[in-house]
């Protein structure tokens, strides 16, 4: 392989931002977050490390679900800006070396998209077929429903014409009926559109329910198999612009999840979220046992060379536990969400995490070490990098979509509108402004902000944790989890402590002759026996990155 292969597969080793523009940075003032206001935080973001940027629906929309509720695929929403705001930002984060990609939506739109209106009018108007619809009385779907605390069914009744349409999530978004050739021209068209606009790629909504056959006629399935359809999206994309990505959301099961990679080297997605282990990431924390996170790496499938998995430890919505049993997610929701108000549609929390580690700063940087030692590319969601908390008196998952916390002033310095014209209240209490917040941490070498800006550099600095073979190193701690990435000559090993007691962990390398193990987070080397032996203190929540060096080696940092 040559080096430029690791630049043109720039998904492999990233550092991805996700953030909602209306709660970032608000320019003009009016209390709503904007796109002239993220493009003047992009130098923030660029100095933290961040290679990606992730932007949350930023079209136009009645907002009954944040956004994710679209009335046209080729707008921007007025509050936020225009398209030439979009193109200067573009501009602005790539000059910084920032790539950008943004939410597609194609499972559903707003109920109000003129698509919807007009299919609604009589089931003879041209655009009825864009969306999918049953003329029997539907069974009951109640287990299928994304959100059971609004819905129970996935079918609803339209009145004018006597028809149910298919709505997987609420029932004012209507799924489009992807069978139709007219609403895949639609589709890609709208992935066209942005790239050319210069965005690198699309965080794909809702993946397996856009390719979902629920509704269709037997003739309309016959068209295409689903997974034919991601094929021919993906190339569309590479056609279009050769290093996009289409990054994809598929809370499945892993080896359900493997087939959305596609075949012959990976032709569907190039990227999915790794749901299952950040799931068992979280029951690991609450048990401080090692061994459910590093069962789910271990029954990870292989992956195409070219694919890549998204980790990350929460993202805007619930933090999901719905792929753990009954009984364990009883256990997390005891550890970190005991209260009522702190979970969500039953198999969720509302939280963010150094509230739910009581803001012990050993463990929050644990949990994040972790997150950039693991096989993957670590996805951030904004704030997490100062240690935000949540707002438990906000409705559902609003909670942590809270304006970001800029300075100690007022509202946080999000924006300089008074209280009652913010687009979501900041967050009060302990994990306020007043006592978190970017100002103070980007001027303090000890701050979360500082240790998180080093992990990325170190993260950036060591290509084997994106590029490399993962395996476990055996040790006799279960609290510890000990594991090591290899790619071509260099190799990380990293040990994570996830109880509150120091351990003294003994390992067996297999290394040269003569290795050494150099300290990549602080200072320390230390000599590996002639046997491979070697034993490595951590601190109780402690954390280590380890670079193999041996003679003769041609020298990594
Ligand atoms: C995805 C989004 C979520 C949204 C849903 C419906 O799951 O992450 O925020 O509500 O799709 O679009």
């Amino acid at each position: 392989m040559r080096m430029t292969e690791t630049s043109d597969l720039w998904w492999k080793n990233a550092v991805i931002y996700c953030l909602d523009i209306e709660t970032f940075f608000d320019a003009d003032g009016d209390g709503i977050g904007d796109i002239a206001g993220l493009a003047e935080r992009i130098d923030y973001l660029a100095e933290l490390g961040v290679t990606c940027l992730w932007l949350m629906p930023f079209y136009p929309t009645p907002d009954r679900d944040d956004g994710y509720d679209v009335t046209d695929y080729y707008g921007v929403d007025a509050r936020l800006g225009t398209h030439g705001d979009v193109v200067e930002l573009i501009r602005t984060a790539k000059d910084r070396g920032i790539r950008v990609i943004a939410d597609l939506l194609i499972n559903h739109t707003s109920d109000q998209h003129p698509w919807f209106q007009q299919a609604r009018q009589s089931k003879e108007n041209p655009y009825r077929d864009y969306y999918v619809w049953r003329a029997d009385p539907p069974p009951d779907t109640a287990d299928q429903v994304v959100f059971p605390d609004k819905e129970d069914s996935i079918w609803e009744l339209d009145e004018k014409t006597g028809e149910w349409y298919l709505h997987h999530f609420y029932k004012h978004q209507p799924d489009l009926n992807i069978a139709n050739p007219r609403v895949r021209d639609e589709i890609w068209k709208t992935i066209g559109f942005w790239l050319e606009l210069g965005l690198d790629g699309f965080r794909v909504d809702a993946v397996p329910y856009f390719l979902s056959d629920v509704g269709l006629t037997a003739e309309q399935r016959d068209v295409d198999d689903p997974h034919t359809y991601l094929r021919k999206m993906r190339a569309f994309l590479g056609r279009r612009h050769g290093d996009a990505i289409l990054l994809g959301e598929v809370n499945l099961p892993h080896e359900e999840q493997r087939t959305y990679f596609g075949a012959n080297g990976g032709d569907e997605l190039h990227m999915m979220f790794d749901f299952i282990a950040m799931q068992n990431l979280y029951l690991s924390l609450a048990r401080e046992d090692a061994r459910p996170l590093t069962r789910a790496l271990l029954e990870r499938p292989a992956i195409p060379a070219d694919c890549q998995w998204a980790t990350f430890v929460r993202n805007h919505d619930e933090l999901t536990l719905d792929k753990l049993s009954e009984d364990e997610r009883a256990e997390v929701f005891a550890a970190f969400g005991p209260e009522k108000e702190m979970q969500v549609f039953g198999r969720g929390l509302k939280r963010r995490v150094p509230p739910m580690l009581e803001g012990d700063p050993r463990r929050v940087r644990m949990v994040y070490s972790l997150l950039f030692s693991l096989p993957g590319t670590p996805t951030l969601y904004y704030g997490e990098e100062i240690g935000m908390g949540e707002d438990l008196r906000a409705e559902g998952r609003m909670a942590v979509r809270t304006p970001m916390q800029w300075s100690a002033g007022a509202a946080g310095g999000f924006s300089t509108a008074v209280p009652g014209d913010l687009v979501s209240p900041v967050v009060e209490g302990g994990y306020g402004p007043a006592h978190v917040n970017a100002a103070s941490q980007v001027r303090d070498p000890d701050s979360l902000w500082s240790f998180m800006r080093g992990l990325i550099q170190t993260y950036r600095s060591c290509p084997e944790l994106g590029w490399g073979d993962f395996e476990v190193l055996d040790q006799p701690h279960r609290q510890v989890l000990a594991h090591r990435s290899t790619w071509r000559t260099a190799s990380v090993v990293a040990l994570h402590n996830l109880g509150p007691e120091p351990v003294t962990v003994p390992l067996t390398l297999d290394v040269p002759p003569d290795s050494a193990l150099i300290d990549l987070l602080q200072d320390g080397t230390c000599q590996v026996g002639p046997d491979g032996a070697v034993e490595l203190q951590l601190e109780g929540y402690g954390y280590r990155w380890l670079r193999v060096r041996h003679d003769g080696e041609r020298r990594l940092p």
